[in-house]
């Protein structure tokens, strides 16, 4: 497993990503083509900067990248590749959601994760917190018909969250990357066409 493990690591450094996670995204957009060129697009948790930079250079030169995270996120340019607005806050605080609801969006991710403390429940409230967040905020902002890619950690509440996202969305399904560590239990949410 562990050479698994190695291979997207150098991968992404050979590719210039900062981190391994950008081929969770790539792998969805292989598959599900969930962005397009000219898209806007809000990640949320953007740190290091991965899925950014990824989601930047699909949308290409007519489209926009917004990304939120917690931390200082480092901004790179690549030749046409979106312009990318990078911000500091809480995705919790009222202002943030404020800001972005005054925006529209195509498509938003959301790669955000706890920081664990190894006790499995409270990790996954936790985590289903942030999705939850990543959800009500995708709600105010997406355009009709866009679409929504949120991790979250499987557990008992699980099922109630993939409920509440087919409320709002056309088709909704889990998938797990190859590229996300198979002991993790962490999956994608993915849901397509917004109602
Ligand atoms: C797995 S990392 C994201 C990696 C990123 N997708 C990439 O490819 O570079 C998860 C991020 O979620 C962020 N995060 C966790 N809670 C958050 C919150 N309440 N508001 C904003 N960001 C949050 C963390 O700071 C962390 O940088």
């Amino acid at each position: 497993m562990k050479k698994v493990q190695d291979y997207y690591f150098e991968k992404a450094k050979q590719e210039k990503y900062p981190a391994r996670s950008v081929f969770k995204l790539e792998e969805a957009q292989n598959r599900f083509k969930l962005l397009k060129k000219g898209d806007v697009v809000l990640d949320l948790g953007c740190s290091p900067g991965s899925w950014s930079i990824y989601a930047a250079k699909q949308v290409g030169l007519t489209g926009r990248v917004v990304g939120v995270d917690l931390q200082t996120t480092k901004k790179y340019a690549f030749a046409g590749a979106a312009p990318m607005e990078l911000l500091k806050a809480d995705i919790f605080s009222e202002e943030i959601f404020t800001q972005l609801a005054a925006l529209q969006f195509d498509v938003v991710l959301s790669d955000m994760a706890p920081s664990t403390t190894g006790h499995k429940f409270s990790d996954h409230l936790k985590s289903l917190e942030l999705s939850r967040r990543a959800l009500a905020i995708a709600a105010a902002v997406l355009a009709m018909g866009g679409n929504f890619y949120c991790k979250a950690f499987q557990g008992e509440d699980f099922p109630h969250f993939v409920d509440e996202v087919r409320q709002l969305f056309k088709t909704v399904k889990v998938v797990k990357p190859k590229s996300s560590r198979v002991e993790s239990r962490e999956v994608f949410v993915l849901a397509r066409h917004f109602k």
